[in-house]
């Protein structure tokens, strides 16, 4: 049985010290402002495997008003989620993510993106695709006022379901 998941999530840029991008730091001169490390791809990500597992989402998971969530690693969020989608018995087939910048340039960054993201969910690199687009200079996006992420995942599990 197969379950596809989507997610999305947007975050607002501010003059910084770079990126987290994917569990990995990507030197910019803006960073995304957010209560944890506002890492829009890995809250795609955490969203996505979430929903296609029915399990949840990431505000429910992990409050922003819950002190115990400021400056969380969103690595570990996503760890968290693995193992509840695991403990459910799926596991994932693959993904395919855009990151949404005008800047930086995302494809130099692609492959240890890729590498950090499958080692993080147990997965042949093969498994997580990424791409990356600008806003095409134009909305938030294109004048750098902010960053997004979508990912859509595909997740298989060998249980028999018997549901109506
Ligand atoms: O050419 P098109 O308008 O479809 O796309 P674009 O937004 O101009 O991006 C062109 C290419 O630049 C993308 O296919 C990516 O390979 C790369 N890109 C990137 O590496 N980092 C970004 N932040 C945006 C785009
Ligand atoms: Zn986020």
């Amino acid at each position: 049985m197969y379950r596809i998941g989507i997610g999305h999530d947007t975050h607002r840029l501010e003059p910084g010290n770079g990126l987290w991008l994917g569990g990995v730091k990507i030197p910019h001169s803006q960073s995304a402002v957010g209560h944890s490390d506002a890492d829009v791809l890995l809250h795609a990500i955490t969203d996505a495997i979430l929903g296609a597992a029915a399990l949840g989402d990431i505000g429910e998971l992990f409050p922003d008003d819950d002190p115990e969530n400021k400056d969380r690693s969103s690595s570990s969020m996503l760890a968290i989620a693995r193992d509840h989608v695991w403990n459910a018995s799926w596991t994932i087939v693959n993904m395919d993510c855009i990151i949404f910048a005008q800047k930086p340039k995302i494809l130099p960054h692609r492959e240890v993106i890729r590498q950090h993201i499958s080692e993080l969910l147990a997965l042949d690199i093969d498994q997580v695709w990424l791409k990356a687009k600008t806003g095409e200079a134009v909305g938030p996006i294109g004048e750098e006022q902010a960053i997004a992420a979508e990912c859509i995942v595909l997740l298989e599990t060998q249980a028999a379901f018997n549901k109506t």
